[in-house]
């Protein structure tokens, strides 16, 4: 097992490497009561059953569990049991649950312990660790939410076997960001005949526990974590989430190493390594080019604008983030054309 350490509102460790019954074990011994939320499809898989002081929370799948509804009934289940300022959540799941069980905890009692678990590659390098938790509004995905750390995040990679394969490399996408962005050696060993997905883990792990450690809150720094986010988010979107996160992201950042070839004379061998690394994890790299005025359109309400101006990260070389702060719309059709199909 290894340990990163992260420094928020909060210290807490992510562990890479344990045991799923023995952590649930370990908790169990330091709450009077804990409330576990899960989809209901991996309670079924990994049978797991309420006991003395553990009662369970079954969530609806994917994005739909990030509702107002699914919250007021964990709130409810919360009252029910006697959830109390001691006690704990665990979140065990994707994202989308962490990020549940994550808010829960913040809003219940103004803020009791919670527990991420995360069961999707892309919960344990991202949604998992660094404190954003939250649920969608109906104007928007992640609208509304708090920062708030964890207790710790416990990650079993026993739980990647039993992902799919287009699961795996979605997540992957988050983790070559990781490579692009700040760690070159990710690049090296997902180029390897052989994965080794704990050390792929523990490094992207590592980039993210740096960056929230510095910016837990998102004021500068922590927006790195954000390359091929912009338009990877309007692409998600546009696509009415038939595109996995990662895979939006996966298009955004080859149109995001195409601006900063233009923007900050990124070398053509970097931005050919994103077309190269992406596709050999079957990572989409294109989009249609008729999609260009709504997918600009929803780049102008992206989060990061900044009065108006259309804001990217791109990278000078590898592991060197730049912030494009106003690039403008006709600049952006253009490389959209170098990635639309
Ligand atoms: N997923 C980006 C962040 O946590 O800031």
């Amino acid at each position: 097992m290894k340990s990163i350490n992260v420094k928020a509102e909060k210290n807490y460790q992510v562990k890479v490497g344990v045991d799923f019954a023995t952590e649930i074990a370990e908790i169990l011994k330091h709450h009077n009561k804990v409330f576990l939320i899960a989809p209901s499809s991996l309670l079924k898989k990994f049978k797991i059953k309420e006991s003395r002081n553990l009662s369970i929370f079954s969530t609806p799948e994917g994005e739909n569990q990030k509702t107002l509804t699914t919250l007021d009934r964990v709130w409810t289940k919360c009252a029910a049991i006697g959830i109390k300022r001691g006690d704990a959540i665990i979140g065990f799941g994707g994202g989308a649950t962490t990020d549940l069980a994550g808010f829960a905890a913040a809003t219940w009692l103004r803020g009791i312990s919670w527990y991420a678990f995360p069961t999707s590659l892309a919960g344990m390098v991202d949604a998992a660790v660094g404190g954003k938790t939250g649920i969608n509004a109906k104007s928007g995905k992640n609208l509304i939410g708090s920062f708030y750390s964890p207790s710790e995040v416990l990650i079993d990679t026993n739980f990647l076997g039993k992902l799919s394969a287009r699961d795996l490399s979605a997540g992957m996408a988050e983790v070559i960001k990781c490579g692009f962005i700040s760690d070159y050696k990710i690049l090296n060993l997902v180029q390897d005949e052989f994965l080794d997905y704990e050390e792929l883990i523990y490094r992207s792990i590592q980039v993210k526990a740096y960056v929230v450690s510095k910016d837990f809150k998102e004021s500068n720094l922590r927006e790195i974590l954000n390359y091929g986010h912009t338009l990877g988010h309007a692409i998600e979107k546009d696509s009415s989430y038939k595109l996995r996160h990662g895979e939006a992201v996966s298009i955004g950042m080859v149109f995001a190493a195409e601006l900063s070839r233009d923007l900050a004379n990124l070398s053509d061998d970097a931005v050919l390594m994103h077309r190269e690394i992406l596709q050999n994890f079957n990572l989409p790299i294109t989009y249609p080019k008729k999609r260009w005025p709504r997918l600009l359109q929803a780049v102008s309400k992206d989060k990061k604008v900044k009065q108006t101006k259309l804001r990217f990260i791109g990278i000078s070389k590898i592991g060197k983030p730049v912030w494009f702060e106003d690039v403008s719309p006709t600049h952006l059709s253009k490389v959209y054309e170098r990635i639309s199909s």
